[in-house]
C-alpha cells in the first residue's frame, strides 16, 4: 500500500464546532478520550490540552495517510499518553479491548477533510482529472470507477438519490450506463461528463457544481460510509465508561437521521441526550469557516447515575 505523504502545513485546518464539542465532553485532566475520526488532528489537538496531565488520547483514522499527518502534528506531548490506530471507527470496540480502554468521551466527525479531498490521485475531487478511486482506505474495497462500471442503473440511482439527494439521479445514471458500454469509467473527468451530459443547463444549481452531490454520493458508496454506523455508534456509547460522552458531528441528512434513530435508541437503554435537536455552528463560524456551514452536533451520555447526568446537562444549556 502506498502512502501519500502530504506536507501537513499545506492544511491550514481549523476543526468543527471546536468549543461545542468540547463543552459536550466536558474532559477533565487524567480522562481518556478517543478521537474516531483524527484526520489531520484538529480536534485532538484541543483534546490533548483538557486532558493533561494524567489523560490518555486514542486516535484513529482509516486512512494511513492521515495518520501520518495528525503523528507528526501531533508528536508525543508531555503529560499525556497518545495511541494512533489505523482502523475503521466501526472496530473501534475492538482497538480499545486490545488496550484495555474505556474512554470517558469519544468523538466522531464524520466524513472527510480538506487534505483529502483535495488530493488529485484520490479522486475524491471533480476540480482535478484524477484516477476515479475515492476510496479513504486503500487496502481494502472496490474503487468508485469499478463500482460504477459494475452497478446495475437502479443501483447507481438510488446511491444518488440517498446519499447525494441528486434530482438528477436516474438521467445520471442512465448516462453513466451509455457510456461504460463504449468504455468504462476510469477517471473523475468521466464521471463529471456524465453528470454534464445528464443535467440541462437551465436546471442546474448556480451555487454548487453540478457534480457535487454525485461525487459525495459516489463515494459513500465506495466507501460504504453509511453502512454499520448505526451499529458503531451504539457500540462506541456502550463502551464509554459511565458519565461519558459520544460527539458526533454530522453533514449530511442522510448521516444526521443514522444518528437520530441510533440515538432514540439508546435514550430506550436508559442513555440521555444533552440536546433533542441537533446542535449547529455559530455565524461567526460559518463565515470563518465553510466546512462547519452544514455541521450537526448530537451527544448523548452513558449514565445510571440520573442526577449527575441533569447536573451535566444543565451546565450545557447554560453555556
Ligand atoms: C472530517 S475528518 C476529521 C477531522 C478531524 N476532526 C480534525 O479536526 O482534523 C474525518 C476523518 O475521519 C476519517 N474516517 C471517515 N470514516 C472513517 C471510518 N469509518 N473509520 C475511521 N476513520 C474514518 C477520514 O479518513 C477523515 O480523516
Amino acid at each position: 500500500m502506498s502512502v501519500v505523504m502530504i506536507e501537513p502545513r499545506a492544511f491550514p485546518h481549523e476543526p468543527v464546532m471546536v468549543q461545542e464539542v468540547l463543552r459536550a465532553l466536558s474532559l477533565k485532566p487524567g480522562d481518556c478520550v478517543v478521537d474516531g475520526t483524527l484526520g489531520l488532528g484538529g480536534h485532538s489537538l484541543h483534546f490533548i490540552d483538557a486532558i493533561r496531565p494524567g489523560g490518555t488520547l486514542v486516535g484513529l483514522d482509516w486512512d494511513e495517510s492521515m495518520l501520518a499527518i495528525a503523528r507528526d502534528r501531533i508528536g508525543s506531548p508531555s503529560g499525556v499518553t497518545v495511541h494512533f490506530i489505523h482502523s475503521d471507527y466501526r472496530e473501534m470496540t475492538m482497538a480499545l479491548q486490545e488496550y484495555s480502554i474505556k474512554p470517558n468521551g469519544i468523538l466522531l466527525d464524520l466524513g472527510l477533510n480538506s487534505a483529502q479531498i483535495e488530493d488529485p490521485t484520490r479522486g475524491i475531487t471533480f476540480k482535478q482529472n484524477g484516477p476515479l478511486d475515492m476510496r479513504m482506505d486503500r487496502t481494502r474495497g472496490e474503487p468508485a470507477a469499478a463500482l460504477l462500471n459494475r452497478l446495475s442503473p437502479q443501483a447507481i440511482e438510488d446511491g444518488l438519490l440517498e446519499y447525494g439527494d441528486e434530482r438528477w439521479a436516474r438521467a445520471i445514471a442512465k448516462k453513466i450506463v451509455e457510456r461504460r458500454k463504449d468504455q468504462p469509467l476510469r477517471m473523475t473527468d468521466d464521471l463529471v461528463e456524465c453528470v454534464l451530459a445528464a443535467i440541462p443547463f437551465g436546471a442546474r444549481d448556480k451555487r454548487i457544481h453540478p457534480a457535487t452531490r454525485t461525487f459525495q454520493a459516489v463515494r459513500i458508496m465506495a466507501n460504504s460510509e453509511l453502512e454499520g454506523l448505526d451499529e458503531a455508534l451504539e457500540n462506541a456509547a456502550r463502551a464509554l465508561k459511565p458519565g461519558g460522552c459520544l460527539v458526533v458531528l454530522s453533514y449530511h441528512s442522510g448521516e444526521d437521521r443514522i444518528v437520530k434513530n441510533a440515538f432514540s435508541k439508546l435514550v430506550e437503554e436508559g442513555f440521555h441526550q444533552l440536546e433533542k435537536k441537533p446542535v449547529g455552528p455559530t455565524e461567526s463560524e460559518v463565515r470563518r469557516n465553510a466546512r462547519s456551514r452544514s455541521a450537526k452536533l448530537r451527544a448523548i451520555i452513558k449514565t445510571s447515575d440520573k442526577e449527575s447526568h441533569h447536573e451535566r446537562n444543565s451546565n450545557y444549556s447554560s453555556r
